[in-house]
């Protein structure tokens, strides 16, 4: 039995603690995904080992602390205190700021090769804007700061049959990813630019159609604007659309390997990303064929590093309209030879209140496997909200459920 001041072999300990040291203790201790016990434990047993002429740490405003300890370390610990004539609270401000000095950040994980993610269906209306927006933007948060994740890798649980065994609402606090995103707004209809509070690019000048098209006159860089810098660092970025995209067909009639006009247009960028998101228009044809090849396998990619996000939402008419996106998908690598790795389904517009419709259609989205079901967002009233004031939604409403499970998904596809 553990009673309510022991866990184990520890016991509570009630000391005190600055509030910088607090919080740099529980991002650090999340980063490197250790219990912040272990990480105090660590850190006085290094204190008590090191000399007693540690620079002094500015304890004003300490607050109340706890946590637990090995039951001998603490009074031994207290007794070392004692001995070099410091306070507790100052004995233990500097045991974890030994901790924190022998404990660096993780460098945030980078892929070796620029991962490209196209996120398409020809059904018009799913939602693929908003997930290219919202996963772009959990996959750019700061590794810096903690926000609350759904955790549940089994979206069986929502059925609430069971399944997955654990409870889909629960959360963790977890770092961000910390990628440098850069978001293409590959639509003519430019929504993923305006709900991101830019205009289109102007028509006449340069556009991502012209660097396509290899008429463009500057880099393409230049068209690249950064989203909400604040929130995101200068690691989220954008490339507006322009409405010269209506005539991309005509534009490309002339070009030679048109499907590899996309790639050959944002190459000149690729080294300043670790992840490229492709929000497609709804439609089948050349841009989408571009895009498809833009997130083919390359030669040494690891499967799964590049590909498509298919967005759908859990209704039957759904479901043919992915019938007829899987089989071009199919067609294209048969024609084009090319290798190309679906990354899952994303079911958005998820209300389980809406009753058997609903949760049958997410049970066949799940039935199919491969893809796997990577993502189920609730239809939420945060989303049109940060659409109508122009800002992301994970800087809008970042705590809300659908930034929370927004998390969920850049974490399930960056495995
Ligand atoms: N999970 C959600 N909850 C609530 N509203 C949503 C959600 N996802 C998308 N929406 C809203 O639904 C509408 C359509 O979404 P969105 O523009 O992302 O779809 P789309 O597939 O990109 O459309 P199109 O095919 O026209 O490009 C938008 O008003 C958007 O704000
Ligand atoms: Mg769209």
């Amino acid at each position: 039995m553990t009673s309510p001041a022991t866990r184990g072999d520890r016991e509570k300990v009630v000391s005190k603690l600055p509030l910088r040291l607090r919080q740099e203790l529980k991002v650090r201790a999340a980063q490197l995904g250790v219990d912040i016990q272990e990480a105090v434990e660590t850190g006085i047993t290094a204190w008590r080992s090191l000399g007693s002429n540690l620079s002094p740490i500015d304890t004003a405003g300490a607050e109340s602390f706890a946590t637990f300890l090995p039951a001998v370390q603490w009074a031994g610990f207290r007794s070392d205190c004692r001995d070099r004539g410091v306070s507790l609270i100052q004995g233990l401000a500097q045991s974890v700021q030994v901790w924190l000095d022998h404990h660096p950040a993780p460098a945030v994980k980078r892929p070796a090769i620029v991962r490209r993610i196209v996120v398409c269906n020809q059904k018009g209306g799913v939602g693929k804007t908003a997930i290219t927006a919202g996963a772009g933007e959990a996959l750019a948060e700061d590794p810096a700061v903690l926000m609350p994740v759904r955790v549940s890798k089994h979206f069986a649980a929502l059925l609430g049959d069971g399944e997955g065994g654990d409870d889909p609402l629960a959360l963790e606090d977890l770092p961000g990813l910390g990628q440098r995103v850069l978001l293409v707004d590959f639509d003519p209809q430019g929504h993923l630019t305006k709900q991101l509070g830019h205009q289109p690019l102007p028509i006449g000048g340069d556009s991502l159609t012209n660097h396509m098209a290899g008429d463009a006159k500057g880099e393409l860089r230049d068209l690249v604007v950064a989203i909400d810098q604040e929130r995101f660092g200068d690691r989220l970025h954008l490339l507006p659309a322009c409405t010269d995209a209506f005539l991309l067909d005509v534009r490309l009639a002339s070009v030679r390997a048109r499907e590899a006009a996309l790639e050959r247009a944002l190459t000149p960028v690729e080294a300043d990303y670790d992840v490229i998101l492709i929000d497609c228009p709804p439609s089948l044809g050349l841009s989408m064929d571009a895009a498809a090849y833009y997130g083919r396998r390359r030669t040494a990619e690891v499967p799964g590093n590049s590909g498509t996000l298919i967005v759908v939402q859990a209704e039957d008419s759904s479901a043919d309209a992915y019938d007829l996106l899987t089989s071009q998908i199919e067609d294209m690598r048969t024609d084009l030879a090319l290798e190309l790795d679906y990354l899952g389904i994303v079911v958005n517009h998820y209300d389980a209140r809406r009753g058997y419709i609903a949760t049958s259609s997410l049970q066949s989205w799940m039935d199919i496997k491969d893809p796997r079901v990577v993502g189920v967002i609730g239809d939420l009233k945060e989303q049109k909200e940060a659409v109508r004031v122009k800002r992301p939604l994970l800087s809008y409403a970042p705590r809300c459920d659908q930034s929370i499970g927004l998390r969920a998904l850049a974490r399930e596809i960056s495995k």
